[in-house]
């Protein structure tokens, strides 16, 4: 019998159980038998696995998350009886036991890593796309991305009536730590007219000018929203100076610039109170926050993310029985293409200050908060 096990891992996302579907489908159809690891790499780690059926895709297209279920576990990084394991050669061995040709990852930037960690061990994997944040190197899409959009455009409609009611600035909170994809292309789509990103550290004068101006010439309220990685100047100056504290440290020194670095992360939701109430005290204008959340993660997958899934799964499959391993299924140009996983790893897309999605946004008059001489 010609066997493979599949994983999704890292944050979960509408779209991952369409991906299951179609390519433990496509390859029960080629005499595949697949095995479902749970819970991540914890369940080729552990030996946590279902055996995918006909019936066990019954009714899961259209559901969110994973029926796999998902972690952040790193095969070098186990949680085991309060201890930190590396559970590396465990999971190459459980996979030799069950003798699978190779795993098949579903996962973003963690999961690649991870994924390659497990193939310099001696594993043969193949990995798809999925990432919320769209920030995935080496793929114009991922799933997950698409679904997250449809939910954020539309808590930004819905943000527009009670704006322009009450005469109020909403700031509305939108995931992405490092990349803005979500925000802007939300930000763009939903009519916004501030749009704050991580790769463009903004100028709290420069926000609140662009707002008074809107307010003076007679539109009474503003929506903005704010990636949570989105810094001011001064803030990116302190973040980066963490990042190279981090990089040329070593021992307890770096130890403590990855806490401050995590710290930064975290108050994301704090940074956004203090941006509402100081655009509040610099235009007069009344202002509200919203944080969107998990919510981006819910729900049914958009027909756009099912499409991604059903032409993914079938690559996936052709990649199997061509025994190409060692590569992740992207997106390039409308083609699919195969990518080494060490091209991949490591990597983060971000949005480049050109981007067509920045121009037209630019060209509709929005701002990204940023002086004009910067
Ligand atoms: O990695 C995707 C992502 O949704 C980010 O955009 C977000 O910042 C993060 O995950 C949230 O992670 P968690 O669900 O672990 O809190």
């Amino acid at each position: 019998m010609k066997r493979v096990g599949i994983l999704t891992s890292g944050g979960d996302c509408p779209g991952l159980n369409a991906l299951l579907c179609s390519v433990g489908k496509n390859l029960m159809r080629q005499g595949y038998d697949v095995l479902g690891f749970e819970d991540g790499f914890e369940g080729p780690a552990f030996d946590r696995c279902v055996q995918m059926t006909d019936n066990w895709f019954s009714g899961l297209l259209a559901l969110g998350g994973t029926a796999l279920r998902t972690s952040r576990c790193r095969p070098n990084k186990m949680t085991v009886d309060n201890r930190t394991v590396d559970m590396t050669s465990d999971i190459v061995e459980n996979c030799r036991k069950h003798e699978l040709e190779c795993l098949i990852a579903i996962g973003g930037g963690g999961t690649h890593k991870g994924a390659l960690m497990l193939q310099k061990a001696g594993l043969k994997l193949i990995t798809l796309p999925k990432t919320i944040d769209n920030d995935l190197a080496c793929t114009d899409s991922s799933i997950g991305f698409a679904s997250a959009l449809r939910v954020a455009t539309g808590a930004i409609d819905s943000l527009h009536s009670t704006a322009g009611s009450h005469k109020r600035i909403m700031l509305v909170q939108i995931m992405g730590h490092r990349a803005g994809w979500l925000t802007l292309s939300a930000g763009l789509s939903g009519g916004a007219d501030v749009i704050l990103i991580p790769e463009m550290p903004y100028d709290i004068a420069t926000v609140a000018e662009a707002l008074s101006r809107r307010r003076n010439e007679g539109n009474l309220f503003s929506i903005i929203p704010v990636a949570e990685g989105a810094l001011s100047i001064e803030e990116k100056k302190q973040y980066d100076a963490l990042l190279d504290a981090k990089a040329s440290s070593k021992g307890k020194a770096r130890e403590a610039a990855k806490a401050a670095l995590a710290k930064f992360d975290s108050e994301c939701s704090q940074r956004l109170i203090r941006l509402s109430e100081e655009l509040s005290a610099r235009t007069g204008m009344d202002s509200r926050v919203t944080i969107l959340g998990h919510l981006q993660r819910g729900g049914s997958p958009s027909s756009i993310d099912r499409l991604l899934a059903a032409e993914l799964g079938r690559e996936c499959a052709m990649a199997v029985l061509d025994h190409d391993y060692g590569k992740m299924i992207a997106l390039q140009k409308g083609e699919y293409v195969r990518v080494p996983i060490e091209e991949v790893a490591g990597r983060r897309k971000l949005i480049p200050p050109d981007h067509r999605w920045v121009q037209s946004a630019i060209g509709m008059g929005v701002s990204f908060g940023v002086p004009e001489k910067s």
